[in-house]
């Protein structure tokens, strides 16, 4: 099939003020520049690949894309899939409902072809279990495995300038350590990054709770350990708390935090229209002053907040030891830790009440941090092509309200990102809420930046197949799948 290659040169010709990004040669052997090239396939870019394959299936023109995705498989924070945890958002904000009620790629057409549909109902939930999300996503990834290639590590993006127009940035190369792959468009949806306190070194003992189970699983048993602590007060750390609470019966777990006590999330009706799209609008257009306003007002819809029933499940849990008089899950509330020394033996934390000061010292066996997440550092892993990207005074990334890059030059190319976008997007940048709104807004603004010379596709033609990948299957896939 033709992917349209452009027939524009190597910029080394190009604008001298532009010589920080090296250019590349841009008539590449195979000649294949895709339309699209995404980096991670989680959620977000798994929803785009979706929303580009119902774009074809109806285009006169459609978009070629691959994504490229570090995991051997699919997996969604593997590492958290607590048997009895559930999800923080309804399963209708699933991957496509939103935008495309009829898709059969919905969490609806998932239970219908797991034989569960009538089940569930029964159940009346809107929020699943992960394990069950989890379950929809990898079905959900697997239907659109012809688009993705696992084991692949983007460990940078370069920028293809045009010689003839000023260094013109016309298609980007997406490297990983063993290929390029060359694109009109790049999107980038890398998620986050796990966050430990300043000076905090990861061991076999001391973990971030995004290893959780892997860490818990491998935990030696003989002897029993006897005391596990567990810093942070959001949802990671009230379901470490459990979790390790259940798991490790002998054990004492300590829940150490600097509020006096975990706070609810609010998931109330009104302040919920947070996460609506038309939020996004609303936001995207407001004062950066608004913006700090309305996120603050709202951090409690999803940072440093838990899911009510847990909270009541663990206030349970500490109330019926009372009454029996063994107590083993213990809150270290208003206080932090100050000091961590491991030794073969254990750790040993030196704990400081924040209301008087006083440092109480404790042996321990794990040390689990469910201290939050922070995006990945988008500019770093595009490096060359990051070099490009304008910044605002704050050091944020300029990003348009279709997700696309603001570059500093001429461009027929785009970056589109997906999340860390919170600073110019909104609350609902790293969530599940608008991957279904907002892959079809990127669709839409792919469609909208083609080059009318891009050669037409042919109707029989795969459009999502890059070279080594089998092809698309045909619109109206079977419940079986
Ligand atoms: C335990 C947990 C539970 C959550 N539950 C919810 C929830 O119920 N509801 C909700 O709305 N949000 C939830 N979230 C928030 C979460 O950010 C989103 O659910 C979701 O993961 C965002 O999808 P994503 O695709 O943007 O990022 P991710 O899911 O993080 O996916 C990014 C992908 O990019 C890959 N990648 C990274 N770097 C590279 C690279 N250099 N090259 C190639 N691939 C790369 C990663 O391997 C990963 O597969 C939860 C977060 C956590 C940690
Ligand atoms: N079942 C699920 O679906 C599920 C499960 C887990 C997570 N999630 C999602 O994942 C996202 C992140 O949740 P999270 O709980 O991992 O992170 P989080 O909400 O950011 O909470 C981080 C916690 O760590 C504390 N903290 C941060 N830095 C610290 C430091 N240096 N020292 C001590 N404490 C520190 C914070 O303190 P403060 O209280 O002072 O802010 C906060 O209590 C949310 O969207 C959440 O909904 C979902």
């Amino acid at each position: 099939m033709s992917h349209g290659a452009d027939s524009s040169t190597d910029g080394s010709a190009g604008d001298p003020s532009h010589a920080a990004v090296e250019t590349r040669d841009h008539d590449r052997a195979d000649g294949e520049v895709l339309d699209l090239v995404g980096i991670g396939f989680g959620p977000s870019n798994l929803g785009l690949a979706i929303a580009i394959d119902e774009h074809n299936q109806t285009s006169s023109r459609p978009l070629t894309a691959t994504f490229l995705e570090r995991q051997p498989a699919f997996g969604w924070h593997r590492g958290m899939l607590i048997g009895d945890a559930t999800m923080q958002v309804s399963f209708l904000k699933d991957l496509v409902t939103m935008r495309n009620p009829s898709s059969d790629y919905s969490f609806l057409h998932y239970l219908q072809s797991r034989g569960r549909l009538v089940e569930f109902i029964n159940h009346k939930v809107l929020f699943p279990l992960r394990i069950e999300f989890h379950d929809y996503l990898e079905w959900a990834a697997e239907r659109m495995s012809h688009a993705v290639e696992y084991d692949q590590t983007v460990v940078g993006v370069e920028p293809v300038l045009s010689a003839d127009n000023e260094g013109e940035v016309v298609a980007f190369d997406v490297v990983t350590s063993g290929d390029v792959r060359r694109a009109r468009n790049v999107a980038v949806a890398v998620g986050l990054a796990p966050s430990v306190p300043f000076g905090a070194t990861l061991s076999n003992r001391v973990w971030h709770n995004l290893d959780l189970l892997p860490r818990a699983a491998a935990f030696p048993r003989d002897p029993a350990p006897r005391r596990m602590v567990v810093v942070g007060a959001g949802q990671s750390a009230a379901e470490a708390v459990a979790y390790l609470h259940e798991q490790f019966p002998s054990a004492e777990i300590c829940s150490v935090f600097s509020r006096y006590g975990y706070a609810p999330s609010d998931d109330s009706p009104f302040a919920n229209r947070i996460f609506d799209p038309e939020a996004v609008d609303v936001y995207f257009d407001a004062d950066d002053d608004v913006k700090r306003m309305l996120f603050d007002y709202h951090r409690n819809t999803n940072y440093s907040v838990v899911d009510g029933e847990l909270i009541d499940e663990l206030y349970r849990r500490e109330y019926r030891e009372r009454v029996q008089g063994q107590r083993r899950l213990r809150m270290m509330n208003a206080s932090r830790v100050v000091a961590v020394d491991e030794s073969a033996d254990g750790l040993h934390l030196s704990i400081e009440s924040l209301p008087n000061g006083r440092v109480e010292n404790l042996e321990a066996d794990a040390l689990c941090y469910a201290t939050g997440y922070r995006p990945v550092d988008t500019m770093q892993l595009l490096g060359k092509a990051g070099e490009l990207v304008e910044r605002a005074t704050d050091g944020n990334p300029v990003v348009a309200r279709d997700y696309r890059l603001q570059l500093d030059r001429p461009a027929r190319a785009g970056i589109y990102v997906q999340g860390g976008t919170e600073h110019s997007h909104g609350i609902s940048s790293s969530l599940l809420s608008n991957v279904a709104v907002r892959t079809g807004e990127i669709v839409e603004s792919l469609v909208a930046h083609r080059p009318a010379t891009a050669p037409l596709a042919s109707a029989s033609a795969a459009p999502m197949t890059p070279r080594s990948l089998r092809p698309v299957p045909t619109a109206g896939l079977s419940a079986s799948n």
